[in-house]
């Protein structure tokens, strides 16, 4: 397990533009170091950079890796798999694919036991290498395993959804849903690099583009300032609802990777020096701030069985709500609220909550995993661009702010 980072990435002013490995020139790179020089890890972000994923195991795997796995789902690697597989040959290792399925209800233990079963078959070595390459629930799952199998093999991230490029593979939190709740069982397990290629984005539906880009509002909202400014500035230019078209769009392409960029950046920010979330941990730096808005979105997912919703669409929902909540107990300003409002419904349509009861809300915030030291916990706002811990929010307060949003 990864001790605390302590060192800090480099601010977005900083991020490098590098020429490595035969990298087109366009490209940044970002790096998370953490204390142990073992845990420190690259991420590089650019266009059309998929045929250069052997690059980056290369430079970070061991001379003496022969064999990598690519573990996928058939929608993505159908997509995109061959580029991906390609390169890996091309660079002189032997490749293997399995696909999982596709899908949250997935991610959970028998899918988890196949990719080791997987592995295992493959003879994969400790010096080999595997590659997650799709959305979050194959990056998480596929991490999970490389964290477990022979005590932990080397892997890489290849997100291919605008939320796992931005939020879940960075950080190393990785892990399977159990029937007790998401994201129960797992381990902190940094990856030994990430390669986000932005074009891959084209072919995402809508709605995962819109939960997508509430997690880049929620990250923008935490940090503020530069952040916050340029993801509501990049929605007000390009609705999510014309995201396909626009990619003929230089501009478009351009700010598109500027935005991805600064919002891993942020994230890295936070992780770096909090790796492992210390539950002892209050100040305006540490993971837990992360949650803003995942409290509220949690308890929605659970209360509709997580169909209804995508989990970044309740994220949207969460970030109002707790906009809401924060309002009544930290002061956070009203036209600010409005303001992550008319953000929110620029990030795309979000499902219906009238139906939504919030006695059944209230009851599933009290079961949500991030209770800790029998006192729940809230990532809140006291302004755009600072964010709060607090606990012991008045059940009064929450009700209320819940049926507010509902009644809207
Ligand atoms: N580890 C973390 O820190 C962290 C953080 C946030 C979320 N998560 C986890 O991430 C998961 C959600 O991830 P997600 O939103 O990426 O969902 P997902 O992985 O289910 O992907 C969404 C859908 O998009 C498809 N897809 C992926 N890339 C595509 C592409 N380029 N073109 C077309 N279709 C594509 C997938 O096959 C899937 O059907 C959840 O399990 C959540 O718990 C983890
Ligand atoms: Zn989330």
């Amino acid at each position: 397990m990864a001790g605390a980072a302590h060192s800090h990435v480099a601010s977005p002013a900083a991020l490098k533009r590098k020429r490595r490995f035969d990298l087109p020139s366009e490209m940044q790179e970002i790096k998370i170091l953490a204390n142990q020089k073992q845990n420190s890890y690259k991420i590089i972000v650019g266009r059309d950079i998929l045929n250069h994923s052997s690059g980056l195991i290369k430079e970070n795997l061991c001379y003496r890796a022969k064999k990598v796995a690519i573990i996928s789902n058939r929608k993505v690697f159908k997509l995109y798999g061959n580029v991906v597989e390609e390169s890996v040959k091309k660079a002189g290792f032997e490749a293997c694919i399995y696909l999982m399925p596709d899908g949250e209800k997935h991610k959970n233990f028998k899918t988890l036991k196949k990719v080791i079963e997987f592995l295992s078959e493959q003879r994969m070595r400790r010096t080999d290498a595997i590659v997650a390459f799709g959305g979050g629930v194959v990056g998480d799952l596929v991490g999970f395993a490389a964290a477990v199998y022979l005590r932990g093999i080397s892997y890489f991230q290849i997100p291919t959804t605008l939320l796992a490029m931005i939020d879940s593979s960075v950080g190393g939190k990785t892990g399977i849903d159990t029937e007790f709740g998401k994201n129960l069982v797992g381990a902190f397990y940094q990856p030994k690099g990430v390669l986000v290629d932005i074009s891959v984005l084209k072919t995402l539906p809508l709605r995962e583009l819109t939960s997508g880009f509430c997690e880049a509002i929620k990250q923008g909202a935490l940090a503020g300032g530069e952040l916050f400014n340029l993801t509501a500035h990049f929605l007000k230019d390009f609705p999510v609802k014309n995201f396909r078209q626009s990619f003929s769009n230089e501009e478009f392409l351009r700010l598109l990777e500027k935005l991805i960029a600064y919002q891993i950046d942020f994230k890295a920010s936070i992780v770096s020096q909090d790796e492992a979330e210390d539950v002892d941990r209050r100040d305006s730096r540490s993971r837990k701030i992360l949650n803003f808005g995942h409290t509220i979105a949690h308890a929605i997912e659970k209360v509709t069985d997580y169909k209804l919703f995508k989990h970044g669409e309740a994220v949207g929902i969460g970030i109002l709500i707790e906009a809401e909540i924060s309002k009544s107990v930290a002061n956070f300003p009203e036209d600010e609220l409005q303001l992550l409002s008319d953000i929110i419904g620029l990030a795309g349509k979000l499902p219906a909550c009238h139906n939504l009861d919030s006695s059944k809300i209230l009851q599933a915030i009290s079961f949500d995993k991030k209770n800790i030291n029998d006192g729940l916990e809230w990532a809140l706002l006291e302004k755009i661009g600072k964010p709060v811990i607090l606990e012991g929010i008045p059940q009064k307060t929450l009700e209320e702010s819940i049926k507010k949003f509902l009644k809207r």
